[in-house]
Parts: C-alpha cells; sequence; structure tokens
C-alpha cells in the first residue's frame, strides 16, 4: 500500500515501514562512525522500541556488539492497517543486528504485567544465562498495577494551590496559545506514581535477581528528566515530577539489592527530544522548538542516539565511576542545562507568539522530527512506492 502520516492531535495513526527502517539504519551508522565502545555484552531493554530505550538497544548491539532482547508494547500491522512504529523499528533493528551476527530477540506485550516478565527472564536464562545491564525506558500513560489488579492512569497537571497559566503551541498549526490546567488531587498524584514511578523497575530488578540472571558487576539505568524553570511547575515539581522523585529514589534502593553482585543502579537524566511521549506533555513542544533553536545555533544539538553514544563513552563505561550530580544521578542534559543556553531560552520563551515563533523558534525542526518518529519525511525514501505493511519481527518471542 501507499502510506501517508495520518494525524490525530499530537499522535499520527499510521507509521511507514522503510521510513523507520531507514531511521534505524542511519542511527546504527551513527554509532558505528563513532567506533568501538567497550561496554555491555548482554543487555535488556525493557523499552526498547522508540526513544531512548531504541537508541539504548542500538548504542548496546552496534557500539559494544552485545546481544540483546527488547520488550516493548506495539501494535503489529494488519491487512491494509500499518503497525505502530515501534514494531517497524524493531523489526528493522533485529534484520540489521541479524545480518551483523548479533543475537536479538524481542518481547511485545505490557511489561508491567508479571506474565511479561516471567517470558522475558525465561528467554534470557535459556538463551544468555546472565545480562550485565538493564536499561529501563518505559513511557506509558497507564499501568496495571500486577498485585492489586488497579488500572493506574497518570496525569500531567501542576501540584498545589495555583492553576497553572503558561503558553504552548500547537506544533502542527504553529498557534501559541494560553493553557491553564488546575492543580492534581492526591489521588491522581498517586496514580501518576504508580505508573512512572520506580516500583515497577524495582520489581524488573528483583525478578532478575532473585532468578540469578544478574552478572557480577551488572548495571541498570532508568532515565528522568528535570528541564527549565518555564516548565517546572507542569513538570518537575508537577505529577510527573513527583513519579520522577520516586524513580530517583528507587535508584538507591536497588543499588542496595546489589551491593552482593557488586551491581549499580543508576538514574540518567536525559536531554528534552520530540518523542511520542514528549509530544503529549503541555507547554513541552514550545519549549523543545525554542531549545532546538538554540542548541543547533550553538552546535550543540543532539537526538536520542547522540545522547545515548554520549551517555555511554563518557558515563557508563569509561573505566572509572560515572560522575554524578549531588542527587547521584548522571548528567546528559549538561548541554541542554548550560546557562548560555538556559538564558537564551528563557529570553525567547517571552517573546514567543504566533508571528514571531517562526523566526525565534524551529518549528520545522521539531516537525521534522516529529514525522520522522513515524517514519515519514525521511530523506532517501520514495513515499510514492507500493510498500507492504505486513512486516514480521524475526526474533519475536
Ligand atoms: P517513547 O514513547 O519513545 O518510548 C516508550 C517505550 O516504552 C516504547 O518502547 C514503548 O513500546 C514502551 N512501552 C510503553 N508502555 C509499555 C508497556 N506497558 N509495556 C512494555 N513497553 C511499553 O518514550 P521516551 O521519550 O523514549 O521515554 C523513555 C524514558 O525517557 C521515560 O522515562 C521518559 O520520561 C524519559 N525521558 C524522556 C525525555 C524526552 O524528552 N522524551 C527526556 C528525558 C527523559
Ligand atoms: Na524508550
Amino acid at each position: 500500500m501507499i502510506i501517508e502520516p495520518r494525524m490525530r492531535g499530537f499522535i499520527c495513526l499510521t507509521a511507514h515501514p522503510k521510513g523507520c527502517e531507514q531511521n534505524v539504519i542511519n542511527q546504527i551508522n551513527y554509532v558505528k562512525s563513532k567506533g568501538p565502545i567497550d561496554g555491555p555484552k548482554k543487555v535488556l531493554v525493557i523499552g526498547a522500541s522508540t526513544g531512548f530505550g531504541l537508541a539504548s538497544r542500538i548504542t548496546s548491539a552496534f557500539g559494544s556488539d552485545a546481544a540483546t532482547v527488547g520488550v516493548f508494547f506495539e501494535k503489529p500491522p494488519a491487512p491494509g492497517k500499518t503497525a505502530s512504529p515501534g514494531w517497524y523499528n524493531s523489526a528493522a533493528f533485529e534484520n540489521q543486528a541479524l545480518k551483523a551476527g548479533l543475537y536479538a530477540k524481542s518481547i511485545n506485550g505490557d511489561a508491567f504485567s508479571d506474565e511479561v516478565k516471567q517470558k522475558t527472564l525465561d528467554l534470557i536464562e535459556k538463551d544468555l544465562g546472565q545480562i550485565d545491564l538493564v536499561i529501563y525506558s518505559l513511557a506509558s500513560p497507564k499501568r496495571m498495577h500486577p498485585k492489586t489488579g488497579v488500572l493506574h492512569s497518570s496525569v500531567l497537571k501542576p501540584i498545589g494551590e495555583d492553576i497553572f497559566t503558561n503558553k504552548t503551541v500547537d506544533f502542527h498549526t504553529g498557534v501559541v496559545s494560553e493553557i491553564s490546567i488546575v492543580p492534581a488531587n492526591e489521588e491522581e498524584i498517586e496514580n501518576t506514581i504508580a505508573v512512572m514511578g520506580g516500583e515497577d523497575w524495582e520489581m524488573w530488578m528483583d525478578a532478575l535477581k532473585s532468578r540469578g540472571l544478574l552478572a557480577t558487576g551488572a548495571k541498570t539505568v532508568a532515565y528522568s528528566y528535570i528541564g527549565p524553570s518555564v516548565t517546572e511547575a507542569v513538570y518537575r515539581k508537577g505529577t510527573i515530577g513527583r513519579a520522577k522523585d520516586h524513580l530517583e529514589a528507587t535508584a538507591f534502593t536497588i543499588n542496595d539489592k546489589l551491593k552482593d553482585i557488586d551491581g549499580r543502579a543508576f538514574v540518567s537524566v536525559n536531554k528534552a527530544l520530540v518523542t511520542q511521549a514528549s509530544s503529549a506533555i503541555p507547554v513541552i513542544p514550545l519549549y523543545i522548538s525554542l531549545l532546538y533553536k538554540v542548541m543547533k545555533e550553538k552546535g550543540i544539538h543532539e537526538g536520542c542516539i547522540e545522547q545515548m553514544e554520549r551517555l555511554f563513552t563518557e558515563r557508563l563505561y569509561t573505566g572509572h565511576e560515572p560522575k554524578t550530580d549531588e542527587q547521584g544521578r548522571i548528567r546528559i542534559d549538561d548541554w541542554e542545562m548550560r546557562s548560555d543556553v538556559q538564558d537564551k531560552v528563557f529570553t525567547l520563551w517571552a517573546e514567543a507568539t504566533d508571528e514571531t515563533l517562526p523566526l525565534i523558534g524551529d518549528l520545522p525542526g521539531y516537525k521534522k522530527d516529529f514525522l520522522n518518529l513515524f517514519g515519514f519525511d525521511m530523506a532517501g525514501v520514495d513515499y510514492q512506492k507500493e510498500v507492504d505493511e505486513m512486516v514480521e519481527i524475526p526474533g519475536l518471542v
């Protein structure tokens, strides 16, 4: 079929298999161009199909020749209906890994469930024995709790007395408007922590350790975000920020539990980037479009793959303990948070309107990255050509 983007709000309902493949190949080529990494050899990536998780998987496999197991939750294709992009990304990744002689298997299902954990552990035991790196990169709006059966839904709201009001942009139309968000109640805060906090990460690590599937010196890393003052009320000091506080605290709990095998648990604070997860957060797209403009002008812009390659080579696998901030977090958002970058973005923020944004912001860059997530607007792909939507993931278990 001929596949075109079909937008609904901040999601795209279609995905292009060839474009997704090209996106994965570009990331592989980037990692290869940076040379070999003396990194992990057997890696589990939870949330492996898009964004930072996919980039972590690619960096492990094509930087460090690692065998990888990927867990994700993606929609398979049906005749006449495309798969979700993470499905096509994973198919492309596995085909490239196979070609390179690298082990790669995947599990498509709910990572929060006992069943998917069990299946993943059985696979690791059978095929790999022990793993030396676990990447935790889930971004989900909901979590069915495996013990209570309660379905928790997260919200993106401020906390406290005050209604949050600030600017946001509809990145499809370029219209800048004010949005107001009413603060969350206690239950919404608890639910957001249940979805995006650290409980599930700890469950994964407990399960892996109790089955003896973690190698001596194994590392685990989960991803967090801090960001600027303009998004603070709705992000870091809002409901999602509470969940990130919990995730970051969980790193210390897991770290203690891994002491006897010399294991380490880290949180890495990453840069703001266009992903399916971040496009859904109010205010963030406007911030990102200004940030991209400033960072590109300064020659320090990075995408997910550049971030993960730097995380591996300059933080996690340097031969010595990674430098952390006073809260024990690895910072790979260091360039985003540079004061010259933040000061500039802050000034532009005040100036941003429908009229000024095309000049002061990088909306075209935002839109392109957004389309690229779904395999559209990729250089080198012929979108007039018929493609088969029924792509299989070779190592799906
Ligand atoms: P993403 O939306 O690109 O990736 C989410 C991944 O989780 C996908 O592989 C998806 O299949 C998987 N997933 C979602 N629900 C699942 C479930 N129930 N079971 C199994 N897999 C499931 O998101 P992104 O942006 O890469 O986020 C990953 C982490 O990075 C999150 O913790 C996010 O907060 C963090 N982060 C994101 C930043 C950004 O600007 N995008 C910045 C800093 C941190
Ligand atoms: Na991810």
